[in-house]
């Protein structure tokens, strides 16, 4: 009997320790490395988009907290969010995504001031070429004067170039270069300047960072239209670099943009990585073939990228694969959730988080 008994509990506790085992070897030991230390260590921010759901969420906070130097609202300094009326301004929103942010001691980066899309339906129906200045000046002192002085850095203008539409100086159309022309830009710049002159303003732009010869075209594109808005002396202190990423057949070597970057840094322009990810939609289903895909660009990308000085800020958008924004844009075809971002829908850190601390601790 006693012998049984002896057996029986040798048993339970064996089983018992080879649980706790293999939970701790899929569960990193807590506290993680803090992204947002090592990154200052090597005079850099670190952070991601926080969408309103997170901020509602106590365990996604947490995590917030302890790796992030520097927030930006996935969508609730945009234009639908903050201005969803001709004569009516939003910032309930915002305002809590900044009351978080500033109790916490964290940067903030505002976005955006300008784009062709993520607009409030009255705008299409309502701007016209007597009143789009107007508009689009009052909108921008009215949001930026409420966060004057709280921001480390405006996305002024949104993905403003696209050479595909074949306007002079490679504009994209919108809504602003059709009512006001190329002014818009400028018209933008200045009147966030004025609003709140301790902002860095940025040109914030996508599909920038690959060796493909439509990306080249675009980075030449948006030097010209950088070195054009220097050379007029409006108020542009920063390029941010979306950084939406795929996988590639071979690894990139960057050619392009680390020559981009050179002549960025001519400009005497910071950088910013604002909205890195990776979007996995074309690996295979299997979880640890595509984790590691992932991680493998996100290490590529950034021990090359953080090479050059002017890089003062990463950010990934969105933290935990669970509110991913490539769920929506890009799904799977075989209907699994994406796994883009540093950490998984448990929380749990993923092996792109551990490629964003070894960069990061290289740099
Ligand atoms: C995306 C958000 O993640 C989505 O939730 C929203 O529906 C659309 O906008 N480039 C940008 C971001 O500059 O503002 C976009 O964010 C992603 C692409």
């Amino acid at each position: 009997m006693t012998v049984f008994f002896q057996r029986r509990s040798f048993l339970r506790t064996s089983l018992g320790a080879l649980a706790v085992a293999a939970v701790r070897a899929r569960i990193p030991a807590r506290p993680l490395p803090a992204l947002k230390e090592i990154a200052a260590s090597k005079q850099l921010l670190f952070g991601t988009a926080v969408s309103f759901a997170e901020l509602q969420r106590p365990e996604c906070t947490a995590l917030l907290t302890e790796q992030c130097s520097i927030l930006v609202s996935e969508n609730d300094m945009k234009w639908r969010a903050t201005h969803p009326a001709p004569d009516r301004f939003d910032f309930s929103r915002a305002d809590r995504f900044m009351a978080f942010a500033e109790e916490h001691r964290i940067a903030v980066r505002g976005h955006n001031l300008c784009w062709y899309q993520h607009n409030p339906e009255w705008l299409d129906f309502t701007v016209n070429a007597q009143n789009a200045d107007t508009i689009l000046r009052e909108h921008i002192r009215t949001v930026v004067r409420r966060y004057a002085g709280r921001i480390h850095s405006w996305d002024v203008l949104n993905e403003a170039v696209l050479p595909a539409h074949q306007n002079p100086h490679d504009l994209r159309q919108c809504i602003w270069l059709n009512t006001l022309g190329e002014d818009y830009v400028e018209i933008a710049f200045r009147a966030a300047a004025e609003a709140d002159p301790k902002a860095l303003l940025t040109y914030n732009d996508y599909d920038i960072e690959e060796d493909t010869a439509e990306q080249q075209e675009k980075r030449e594109a948006i030097l010209k239209f950088l070195d054009r808005l220097r050379k007029r002396d409006v108020p542009v202190h920063a390029l941010g670099l979306q950084s939406h990423l795929k996988p590639q057949p071979q690894p990139s070597q960057w050619k392009g943009l680390n020559q981009f970057l050179k002549e960025i840094e001519k400009l005497g322009l910071q950088v910013y990585i604002t909205e890195l990810d990776v979007d996995d939609s074309t690996l295979p289903a299997s979880l640890p073939q595509r984790d590691m895909a992932v991680a493998a660009v996100y290490a590529n990308y950034l021990r090359n990228i953080l090479q050059h000085q002017s890089v003062k800020a990463v950010l990934t958008w969105g933290f935990t694969d669970r509110d991913s924004w490539l769920n929506h844009f890009r799904p799977r075809a075989d209907g699994l959730p994406q796994r883009p971002l540093p950490f998984d829908e448990n929380l749990q850190p993923t092996p792109a988080f551990f490629a964003l601390r070894d960069a990061l601790s290289v740099r």
